[in-house]
């Protein structure tokens, strides 16, 4: 394992994530870990100052270059000029009994492009440290101990804008710290079977709710190639789902995945929750919420007294849940002692509610790793590569009141949009597509006839982390394609419109 210390910098989880992608297993902790608290010896440390004393391979990467600096001589830095973007790096190489500080720089270019990001920098090398790259703006852009394991660099190599980033951090861990690249998604689903196993029990029972979206199946699949039919997984139809989602949701778990699947049909519930909401669109969302609760805490409790007769298997006491990564990080990201770490949410207390213990097995996973997971687990790739959807489904993508007919029309028009896009070969391309109902009548004319119906929303987007978007720049061919589909088979529109506002300063849904 590479140890990947935090300071605070927006791009430390990126730095884990290259890593692993080289087979790597990394962890990322706060910088104010105790490390006497850590149960596991690295094998290399990136970023910090105050690990000297692990004796193990250092990497300080930005501002982990200038607690290096600090650590061995502290009085060496300025803080004037800030240098932000493209710069070119000149490697320089040694010779004799320093020719093994270059090996940061092995087989990597003598000119190289990378990407700066810092106020601060080094005006003078710390005692006993080398050179080992510059830039124009930075005369110590890559240093290193003349006899420690020591390496510090200014620039950011584990963003995309440093091309060869990973080959060099392929060289701090595998040449300098000898990690073993046999992180591999083979072994995680092995070892984490043995732990779910270990974890559960010969009897243990556990319950989840599946969504049909990604995380939700793989985390579901996982646990039924561990623990089988003790493994129950609850969807709720709430009557906002995609067209025939609860039913093709059905047949993919169950008949295609062996999942224990118990689908419930609440969508009367929930419709009958929704009417009358006209222009809250939180108030939807919170509606949904606890209905969701509800409807999940009662069929636990009935799936509970319809395992209790069965002798092999003991009380349900484990609930899943499809944590990732990123949810992770966010909660022990170091952002400054001022600031409270936000706590990652669980889905509306229901494990204190219910009294449940929390099974997370998807806490170690990027997103790209979890549908890497499911390719491994056997999940088709239509699945796998699945957009995002809403807990609040189509009720925050109806504005104004979501009625039975209103929810009829929004589904048929975003599985002609959908349809569309996926012939045209550019679902993988699109981050997230959907179409909206606006709450507006406007007229046309249908064959001699005029209407007065209402206009769809289409929305599709591009983005990495959800965070920001740019909305999807199709070809005017596909639009009129897609209109004219809408329009003539959809009763009740009579005209399209598409979304070109970003994120921000929209969000990715409309309401
Ligand atoms: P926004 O609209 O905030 O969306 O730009 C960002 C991402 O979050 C999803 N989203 C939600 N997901 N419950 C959810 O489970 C919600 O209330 C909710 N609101 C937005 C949205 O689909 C997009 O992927």
């Amino acid at each position: 394992t590479i140890l990947v210390l935090d300071f605070g910098s927006q791009y430390t989880h990126l730095i884990t994530r290259r890593l692993r992608e080289l087979n790597i297993y990394s962890e990322m902790l706060r910088c104010d870990q105790k490390l006497a608290e850590l149960s596991w010896k690295p094998k290399g440390v990136i970023l910090s100052g105050a690990l000297f004393e692990l004796n193990v391979p250092v990497l300080g990467i930005c501002y982990g270059l200038q607690e290096i600096a600090w650590h061995h001589g502290k009085n060496v830095l300025a803080g004037e000029k800030r240098e932000y973007g493209h710069a070119t790096l000149k490697v320089e190489r040694h010779s004799g009994k320093e020719a093994h500080i270059d090996r940061l720089f092995r087989g990597l270019e003598d000119d190289m492009e990378v990407w700066m990001s810092h106020g601060d920098k080094l005006s003078q090398l710390p005692p006993k440290f080398l050179t080992i790259a510059t830039t124009t703006n930075a005369p110590f852009a890559g240093i290193a101990h003349e006899s420690q394991e020591y390496y510090g660099i200014q620039f950011h190599p584990e963003v995309t804008h440093t091309p060869r980033g990973t080959d060099l951090l392929k060289n701090f861990a595998v040449d300098i710290c000898k990690a073993r690249q046999d992180w591999t998604m083979e072994k995680f689903v092995d070892k984490e079977i043995a732990r779910i196993r270990a974890l559960v029990g010969e009897k243990g029972q556990v319950i989840g709710a599946v969504s049909g979206g990604v995380d939700s199946t793989v985390a579901a699949k996982l646990m039924n190639e561990a623990i089988g039919d003790r493994f129950h997984a609850v969807m709720v139809d709430n009557g906002v789902l995609r067209l025939n989602e609860a039913k093709t949701v059905k047949d993919t778990l169950t008949k295609g995945l062996g999942i224990n699947l118990t689908v419930v049909d609440a969508s009367e519930r929930f419709l009958g929750l929704l009417k009358g909401i006209k222009d809250d669109p939180e108030k939807k969302r919170k509606v949904i919420g606890n209905t969701f609760i509800e409807v999940f805490d009662e069929t636990a409790e009935e799936i509970a007294a319809a395992a209790e007769g069965s002798s092999r298997a003991g009380k349900i006491e484990w609930l899943l849940q499809g944590t990732l990564y990123p949810d992770v990080v966010e909660s022990i990201s170091f952002k400054g002692p001022a600031v409270t770490i936000k706590s990652h949410h669980n889905v509306g207390g229901l494990p204190e509610r219910m009294e449940l213990k929390l099974i997370e097995p998807l806490r170690e996973l990027f997103k790209d790793e979890v549908r890497d997971l499911g390719r491994n687990l056997g999940i088709p790739e239509e699945l796998v590569m699945r957009h995002p959807f809403p807990g609040p489904g189509l009720a925050i993508r109806i504005l104004g009141e979501v009625t039975p007919e209103q929810v009829r029309i929004a589904r048929e028009a975003d599985d002609i949009f959908i349809t569309e896009i996926r012939a045209a070969g550019l679902y993988n391309q699109i981050s997230q597509a959907f179409a909206a109902l606006l709450p507006v009548k406007a007229v046309g004319v249908m064959g001699d006839k005029r209407v007065h119906d209402q206009v769809i929303a289409l929305r599709a987007v591009e983005t990495t982390d959800f965070m920001t978007a740019d909305w999807f720049p199709f070809d005017g061919q596909f639009l009129k394609r897609v209109s004219r589909r809408i329009v003539n088979e959809v009763q009740g529109v009579c005209r399209v419109v598409y979304d070109i506002t970003s994120k921000p300063p929209g969000t990715i849904e409309m309401e």
